[in-house]
C-alpha cells in the first residue's frame, strides 16, 4: 500500500488546495490581524460578542433592505455560536425619535407613541418571521434607553466634549443631518420654484437656525485616524475602510447635537435643559450600549461590539459614534461590517417608485430558507445588488431544489441503500495515496474522485475565512460548487448499476454512498447559519445528533485518514420528503407585482 499522507481530511490538517487567496488591501501586511479561520482553524479565537444590525426607523414598514442587514447579522451570529464562541449576543430593534417619525405620525394622523408601537411590532415580526434569532430588540422610547442616553450625555458634558453655539445650516429631515453647501445640488420644480437638495439622497434640505449645543468632533480627527490606522480591520470591506479615511483627510467640523425643543418634541430632552431635544443619531447610536447594560454592566461586552451597517449609514456609524464613544471614554467599537444597497430591476427602491419589496410576501413565496439563501447567496457587500424574481427562482431551482436536494434524494433512495443506515466505507476501493496526481489509482477511485474529495476536504476552513472576511455569498459560492462536484462523483459511478449482492461490488457501492453521505453532511452543518430549517431536515435525515453539528470539530470522511467515523452503521432518520420544493415558473413577478 502507498504511504499515507496529504490527506483530504478535517480542517485540522490544511489538505492540498490552499485556502482561497485573502484579500489585498494595499497596506503593509504587519497591520492587518488575520482572521482566525486561516490562521488556525475555524474554532480559534472564539469569544463572546455583541453583533448588532441597525435599529430601523418605525415610520414605515419592513423592507428588503432592512432584512438584508438583519440577514448578515443573523448568519454571522449563528455561525459564531456553532463555533463554539460561547453564548453572544444579538441585538437588533428599532428607532423611534425624532422629527422624520414626529412628521410621519402627523401624516398618518396619529401620535408617534402610536406610530411606533406599531411599527416596532412589524419589524419584531418580521425579523422572526425570517428565523433573525436575535437576543435583544431595544425600542429607544424604553426608559432603559432613555437612562443610558442621558448618563452618556452627561459624560460627554462632564468631559468637556459640549458646549452651546449658535448654528444656521442647511437642514435634511428625512437623512436627519445638517449638509454643507458642497453636498448639495439645486433644482426646480414643475411650478418652476427651484430648491435644494442633498447630493447623496436627492431629500430637500431646508435653512434652519438654532441655538443647539455643539459636540466637539474637529477634536477628534487625530484619534480616530489612529485608531483606524492601528485597526486596519476596525470598518470592514476595505473600501468602505478607505472611504472614512478619506473623509477623515477633510475638514471635521464639529456636531450639532440637539434640536429645538420647540421644532422637535419627538426625542428625550436634554438633561437640565428641557428647551432641547438630543439629536436623534446620538439617541439612536448609544442603543448599542444600552442592550449590554449601560451604564452599570455594559463591561461585561463593551468593546467587543461588531455592528452590521449599510453604507448610507457608514459616517454615523465610523465617524460620529467612534468619536463620541472616545468622548465619553470608552473605546470604539471592534468592528463596523459595511454592506451595500439591493435596487430592483436596476432602480433604487423606493415608495414613490411603488417598488418596495415586501420581505413577508417573499417569504410566503420562496420560504424563509429559500429567501434567506437568496439574499445572502447573491448579496455582496461591496457593491449594490440587483433583485429581481427570476433570478431567485433560478438560484433556488438550481442549487436547493436541484443540486442539494436531488443529490440527498439520490443517495439516499432505498433503491440503492435498502438498509436505510449510513453505509461503511472500504479502505480497499478508497484507499489513503500520497499523491493522486503522479500514482496511479488504487481501488475504485479515480484521479478525479481524489481530487474532489480534496476540495471538500477543504471547505470548512474556506467557508470559515469567508464568514470572518463578512464575504458569506462567497462562502455560498464554494459550498455550492463542491455539492456540484460531489453530483458529478455520484453521477460518474452510477451506483445504481452495481449489483448489491456482489461482495466486492457491494463495497465500493457503500463507499459511494458513504462518501457522498459525508459531503452532504458536511454541507448541511456549514449551511445551518444561512438556511437553519433545511439544514436541520437534511441532518436529521442523515442522523447527525444536535451535538455533531458544531463547526469547531467538524471532520470530514475520517476512514480516509483511519479513523473510526461514527456514523457507519448507524440508521438513517426517517425520510421527511423533498428536502427543497423547486418553483414554479409561474411564481415569477409575484412579489413584485405585490408592493409595499
Ligand atoms: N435608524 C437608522 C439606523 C440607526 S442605527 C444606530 C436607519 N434606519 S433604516 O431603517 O433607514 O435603515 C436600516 C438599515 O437598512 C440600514 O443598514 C440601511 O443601510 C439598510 N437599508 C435600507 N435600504 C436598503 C437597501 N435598499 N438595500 C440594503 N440595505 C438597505 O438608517
Amino acid at each position: 500500500m502507498a504511504p499515507a499522507a496529504s490527506p483530504p481530511a478535517g480542517p485540522e490538517q490544511p489538505p492540498r488546495p490552499p485556502p482561497p487567496p485573502r484579500r489585498t488591501r494595499g497596506r503593509p501586511p504587519p497591520l492587518r490581524r488575520s482572521s482566525s479561520a486561516s490562521a488556525s482553524g475555524p474554532g480559534h479565537r472564539c469569544r463572546p460578542l455583541l453583533l448588532s444590525t441597525p435599529i430601523f426607523y418605525a415610520n414605515g414598514p419592513p423592507h428588503l433592505g432592512h432584512l438584508y442587514s438583519a440577514l448578515l447579522a443573523d448568519a454571522l451570529h449563528r455561525q459564531r455560536g456553532l463555533r463554539g464562541a460561547g453564548p453572544g449576543r444579538f441585538s437588533t430593534g428599532t428607532d423611534e425619535h425624532g422629527l422624520k417619525i414626529q412628521q410621519a405620525a402627523a401624516a398618518a394622523g396619529t401620535s408617534p407613541p402610536e406610530l411606533c408601537a406599531r411599527v416596532s411590532a412589524l419589524f419584531r415580526q418580521a425579523l422572526t418571521q425570517a428565523a433573525v434569532s436575535f437576543t435583544d430588540f431595544i425600542r429607544t422610547s424604553e426608559p432603559r434607553h432613555q437612562r443610558a442616553v442621558c448618563h452618556f450625555w452627561g459624560a460627554l458634558q462632564e468631559r468637556g466634549a459640549l458646549y452651546k453655539g449658535s448654528y444656521e445650516g442647511w437642514y435634511c429631515t428625512p437623512d436627519e443631518c445638517f449638509l454643507p453647501e458642497s453636498q448639495l445640488a439645486e433644482r426646480t420644480d414643475s411650478q418652476g420654484r427651484t430648491y435644494k437638495v442633498s447630493l447623496e439622497t436627492g431629500h430637500e434640505v431646508h435653512w434652519t437656525k438654532e441655538e443647539n449645543y455643539m459636540f466637539r468632533l474637529s477634536a477628534f480627527r487625530d484619534p480616530l485616524q489612529k485608531w483606524l490606522r492601528d485597526n486596519p480591520r476596525a470598518v470592514f470591506p476595505d473600501p468602505f475602510y478607505q472611504r472614512v479615511l478619506h473623509w477623515l483627510g477633510d475638514d471635521l467640523p464639529d456636531l450639532s447635537v440637539s434640536r429645538e425643543r420647540s421644532r422637535l418634541q419627538w426625542g428625550i430632552p436634554v438633561p437640565g435643559d428641557s428647551t432641547q431635544t438630543i439629536y436623534v443619531w446620538v439617541d439612536a447610536l448609544v442603543n448599542y450600549l444600552s442592550v449590554v447594560g449601560y451604564p452599570e454592566t455594559h463591561g461585561e461586552w463593551w468593546p467587543a461590539a461588531h455592528h452590521v451597517v449599510g453604507k448610507d449609514i457608514l459616517k454615523f456609524h465610523a465617524v460620529y459614534w467612534p468619536a463620541l464613544l472616545m468622548a465619553a471614554g470608552l473605546p470604539p467599537p471592534e468592528q463596523i461590517l459595511v454592506h451595500s444597497h439591493w435596487t430592483v430591476r436596476g432602480q433604487k427602491m423606493s415608495k414613490s417608485l411603488g417598488n418596495v419589496i415586501d420581505p413577508s410576501a417573499c417569504i410566503g413565496q420562496y420560504t424563509v430558507d429559500g429567501f434567506r439563501y437568496f439574499l445572502l447567496r447573491q448579496g455582496v457587500p461591496e457593491r449594490d445588488c440587483d433583485y429581481y424574481d427570476e433570478k431567485v427562482v433560478k438560484v433556488l431551482n438550481s442549487e436547493l431544489a436541484d443540486a442539494l436536494g436531488g443529490l440527498l434524494n439520490r443517495s439516499t433512495a432505498l433503491s440503492i441503500n435498502p438498509s436505510n443506515t449510513y453505509p461503511y466505507f472500504s479502505e480497499s476501493c478508497f484507499p489513503k495515496i500520497l499523491d493522486y496526481r503522479e500514482t496511479k489509482a488504487l481501488g475504485r477511485a479515480s484521479a478525479e474522485d481524489y481530487e474532489f474529495v480534496v476540495s471538500v476536504a477543504s471547505l470548512p476552513l474556506q467557508v470559515a475565512s469567508y464568514f470572518e472576511d463578512f464575504q458569506i455569498y462567497k462562502a455560498l459560492e464554494c459550498i455550492a460548487l463542491c455539492v456540484r462536484q460531489t453530483n458529478g462523483f455520484f453521477q460518474r459511478h452510477r451506483p445504481w448499476k452495481l449489483n448489491r449482492n456482489h461482495p466486492a461490488e457491494k463495497l465500493w457501492l457503500d463507499t459511494i454512498i458513504h462518501v457522498t453521505l459525508e459531503c452532504l453532511r458536511v454541507f448541511g452543518t456549514l449551511l445551518q447559519p444561512v438556511i437553519p430549517c433545511t439544514a436541520d431536515k437534511l441532518l436529521s435525515r442523515l442522523a447527525v445528533e444536535p451535538e455533531e453539528r458544531g463547526l469547531s470539530n467538524l471532520t470530514f470522511l475520517p476512514r480516509y485518514n483511519g479513523k473510526p467515523c461514527p456514523f457507519e452503521g448507524r440508521q438513517l432518520g426517517p425520510d421527511t420528503g423533498v428536502l427543497f420544493h423547486r418553483l414554479e415558473k409561474s411564481s415569477q413577478h409575484q412579489i413584485e407585482n405585490k408592493r409595499l
